[in-house]
């Protein structure tokens, strides 16, 4: 059931200044706190930020314009190609989303809804799906098919580098298809994440044949009607909350597919302990201890003594240092 706009702006925030949005008094607009106004077109809110868009995004807005019903009509052929049956492969792709029926799930990029049929059978009435694309036309063609699913649809227009939703919405976000037309991936991949919670799952994947596969002819084939096959794998792009990566070639290994759980800021270890060995000290120590060189003399030297008196470096440096702040009182 497709939310209305009073319901649907209760999770929305503006991508302008990250704030709540109300309707205009004329109900045709959304506006921010900052005065920004979005207007709604076929009862869509258009949130797509910024408003001066870069030259990529808006020639791929262009592209698909017009385009939509062609593309629901022939897309099943790139999954024909391979011998694939398209749902039952892009079940296999949902599956790794691990959603519940009471999910929040974020489709960006959604086109005509081929996937988010499909994801919305996972989901009952208490379950959200967000369906997000930057082309009219194309999200026009998945609101025809989300008319009678049981969850709470939400659909906005806007731009997959800047997504209308407060930190942690989200248990999990999908997108196919579309990475490679994002001008600046690590830009989308980290708005995912931050969209996401902690511990949700995030699956993205699109058109690269990997490098091993480059120098065939079956390569060159599909290169002659897809350049966007080319395209290179956007592993540097992955956000650094990025946890539990998998990665596996799909579609007849013409599609990279790549899922993560979202983690908290940097990976953690445990780095304090003493590592046993000559060396001594922790992994901490070793990293943040670290004093002004000395002479290769000097060193050796230094490597004989702690030999001599059977303990490691990290041991004797320390007890030397505490021993000469003793004497002068610092310690
Ligand atoms: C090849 S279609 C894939 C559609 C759908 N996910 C599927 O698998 O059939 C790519 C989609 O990405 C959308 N798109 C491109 N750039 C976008 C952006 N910056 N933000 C949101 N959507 C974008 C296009 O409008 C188009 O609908």
């Amino acid at each position: 059931m497709l939310k209305s706009i009073e319901e649907s702006i209760k999770s929305l925030v503006s991508p302008n200044d990250g704030g709540p949005l109300s309707t205009t008094p004329s109900g045709d607009a959304l506006v921010d706190q900052s005065g920004v106004q979005f207007p709604i077109e076929n009862g869509i809110p258009v949130l797509i930020f910024p408003l001066e868009l870069h030259e990529a995004i808006s020639e791929s807005r262009d592209f698909y314009e017009g385009r939509a019903d062609q593309y629901d009509d022939t897309l099943h052929l790139t999954f024909f190609t391979h011998g694939l049956e398209e749902n039952k492969t892009r079940e296999e792709f949902i599956a790794k989303l691990n959603i519940s029926p009471n999910s929040k799930v974020l489709e960006v990029a959604c086109g005509t809804g081929r996937d988010s049929e499909l994801l919305a059978n996972h989901l009952d009435e208490s379950g959200e799906l967000h369906l997000h694309d930057i082309s009219a036309d194309m999200i026009r063609r998945a609101k025809d098919k989300m008319k009678d699913c049981e969850a709470e649809v939400v659909m906005c227009l806007s731009n997959g580098e800047c997504l209308p939703y407060p930190d942690n919405y989200f248990d999990a976000c999908y997108s196919f298809g579309a990475l490679g037309e994002f001008p600046d991936k690590a830009r989308a991949l980290k708005e995912f994440a931050r969209v996401t919670k902690v511990g949700g799952k995030i699956v993205v994947g699109d058109e690269g044949v990997p490098e091993w596969h480059r120098n065939t002819e079956f390569y060159k084939i599909l290169l002659e009607t897809n350049p966007m096959f080319a395209a290179e794998l956007p592993i540097k792009d992955l956000p650094v909350e990025a946890r539990k990566v998998r990665l596996e070639w799909v579609i007849g290994g013409t599609f990279y597919l790549f899922d993560f759980e979202v983690g908290e800021g940097e990976p953690t270890a445990n780095f304090d302990y003493t590592i046993p060995g000559h060396r001594g000290g922790s992994y901490r120590s070793r990293y943040a201890g670290k004093l002004e060189g000395v002479t290769a003399e000097s060193k050796e030297l230094a490597w004989q003594m702690v030999q001599n008196k059977g303990t490691n470096m990290h041991d004797w440096l320390t007890k030397l240092i505490e021993e000469e702040a003793k004497k002068t009182g610092l310690k």
